[in-house]
């Protein structure tokens, strides 16, 4: 975590993003104009880690009145298990509660076991698995947290 900021996206960052985003992703990778416009959007959240010159992960997330929803986080390969995921989804917990929101939703794959126990140490607890959820048909699983830590 030493020298890493978290800090709102600029346009700047897009290029470096798009680069984490297909190399974390693959076919699935979000395109320039989901992130453009999560970014833009009043109901947008979007936060980028900087380490140095260079961007090592991003947290995307959306408002739906009293709800938010992560809709995408990833730290750079090389630079996972530093604390950097933590950071930045703490950050935009942060930012979600003082905008008003009273629970926070998210959707991982049930075999992304990584992100899973990630989600788990910060507070977000099982709701249910939701079947063929991703595009290649793969179950989907359906995590929430509260602000205040009532579930
Ligand atoms: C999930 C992700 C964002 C976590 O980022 P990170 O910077 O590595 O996370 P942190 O270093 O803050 O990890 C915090 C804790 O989460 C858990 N965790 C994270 N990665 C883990 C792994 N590969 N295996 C087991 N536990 C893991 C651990 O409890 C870890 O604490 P520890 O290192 O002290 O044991 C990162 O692994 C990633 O980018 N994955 C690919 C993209 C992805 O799956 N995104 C989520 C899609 S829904």
């Amino acid at each position: 975590m030493q020298g890493v900021r978290i800090r709102p996206f600029v346009p700047g960052d897009l290029a470096a993003i798009l680069e984490l985003e297909r190399a974390t992703f693959g076919a699935s990778a979000w395109p320039r104009e989901m992130f453009l416009e999560v970014s833009r959007a009043p109901s947008g959240l979007l936060l980028v880690a900087e380490r140095g010159r260079s961007i090592a992960g991003y947290v995307a997330a959306l408002l739906r009145g009293l709800r938010a929803e992560i809709v995408s986080i990833a730290v750079a390969r090389r630079q996972r298990r530093s604390g950097i995921g933590t950071a930045l989804l703490r950050r935009a917990l942060r930012e979600l509660e003082r905008r008003g929101v009273r629970s926070v939703e998210l959707m991982v794959r049930v075999d992304n076991s990584a992100a899973i126990r990630f989600y788990q140490r910060l507070g977000f607890r099982r709701l249910g698995r939701v079947p063929g959820y991703y595009e290649d048909g793969s179950d989907g699983l359906r995590m929430r947290s509260f602000f205040g830590g009532t579930l």
